[in-house]
């Protein structure tokens, strides 16, 4: 099916900056297209300092939601009238929808889109069954950390570079997220069911996080949120151990689901295959 814009058309949105490289716009106008919808999906790029009077100048009902990336999420939260629980738990927001007496509510869709890849590339993985052990102690690792919890993580372990960081990360969400020391890897890893890449270390093709994941169980899973290059060296050294692996495009993608929900009202539709779409964007098909 291929779709009009008309007067009448539902305009959604991806506000970063930069953000000729985000690949919202593709998946997002895809799926517009193969539903039919008469609606858009577009980019763009505010000045850093002009964010908040760009989405001000959005409450005269200009669009219907927005996708916020970095280096916008924190300011995104902080600039909505209501959000959701695990916006307000994560710190950040990447989706503003702006209801027509203009006010705005924070999302934020990462966390899921965390869970839904973990579903789709580990089927039957149960979050609630071991502890997780978090490499990072960011902006990436904190909404990874309200979406665990939310869906029942038992124990949660945060490792950093910058231990006070990870001390103030854990602090912020109780006794189930605890911070530890990088030396202690070895024993956190030994009975832990996800181990989480939140850092940016291998991105662009590096080496990645030290932990040595033949250390984890057999069972455990392996997740990379660093998404270039798409088999980064933690996946493969993860892939080598024979663990289970999720990458981070995955978690991309997924995130992109609940968004279009939200901005457009209706699902994704079945057939298209945005993951092959997205490999093309990347180079790597
Ligand atoms: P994001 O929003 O993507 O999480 P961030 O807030 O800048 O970005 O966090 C980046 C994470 O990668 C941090 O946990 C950072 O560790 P520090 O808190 O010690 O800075 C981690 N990181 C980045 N470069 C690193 C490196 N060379 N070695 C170890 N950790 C690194």
């Amino acid at each position: 099916m291929s779709s009009t814009i008309t007067g009448a058309a539902v305009v959604g949105g991806v506000c970063g900056q930069p953000i000729r490289h985000s690949m919202s716009p593709v998946i997002h106008n895809a799926w517009i297209q193969a539903a039919g919808l008469d609606a858009a999906y577009v980019p763009f790029a505010p000045a850093a300092e002009r964010f908040e009077t760009f989405v001000e100048g959005l409450r005269g009902g200009a669009v219907r939601g927005l996708n916020v990336t970095i280096p916008f999420k924190e300011r995104a939260l902080a600039l909505a009238d209501t959000a959701s629980d695990l916006a307000k738990m994560a710190g950040a927001a990447n989706l503003l929808i702006f209801a027509e007496d203009g006010s705005v509510h924070a999302d934020n869709t990462d966390g899921p889109g965390l869970l839904g890849a973990i579903a789709a590339q580990a089927s039957g993985f149960e979050v609630s069954a071991a502890p997780v052990v978090i490499l990072g102690a960011g902006g990436a690792a904190r909404g990874a950390v309200a979406a665990l919890l939310l869906a029942g993580a038992p124990e949660i372990r945060i490792v950093n570079r910058t231990l006070a960081r990870a001390e103030d990360l854990a602090e912020a969400f109780g006794a189930k997220v605890v911070a530890a020391e990088e030396a202690t890897l070895p024993r956190l890893l030994a009975d832990a069911g996800l181990v989480i890449n939140a850092t940016s270390l291998g991105l662009g093709g590096g080496e990645g996080p030290a932990a040595d994941l033949t250390l984890t169980p057999a069972a455990a899973v392996v997740v990379d949120m660093v998404y270039k290059p798409l088999r980064t060296e933690f996946l493969r050294r993860a892939e080598a151990a024979g663990r289970r692996t999720v990458d981070g495009l995955e978690m991309l993608l997924r995130q992109a689901v609940p968004s279009f929900e939200a901005i457009y009202g209706v699902a994704p539709p079945a057939g298209v295959d945005v993951r092959a779409m997205a490999l093309k964007l990347l180079g790597e098909a």
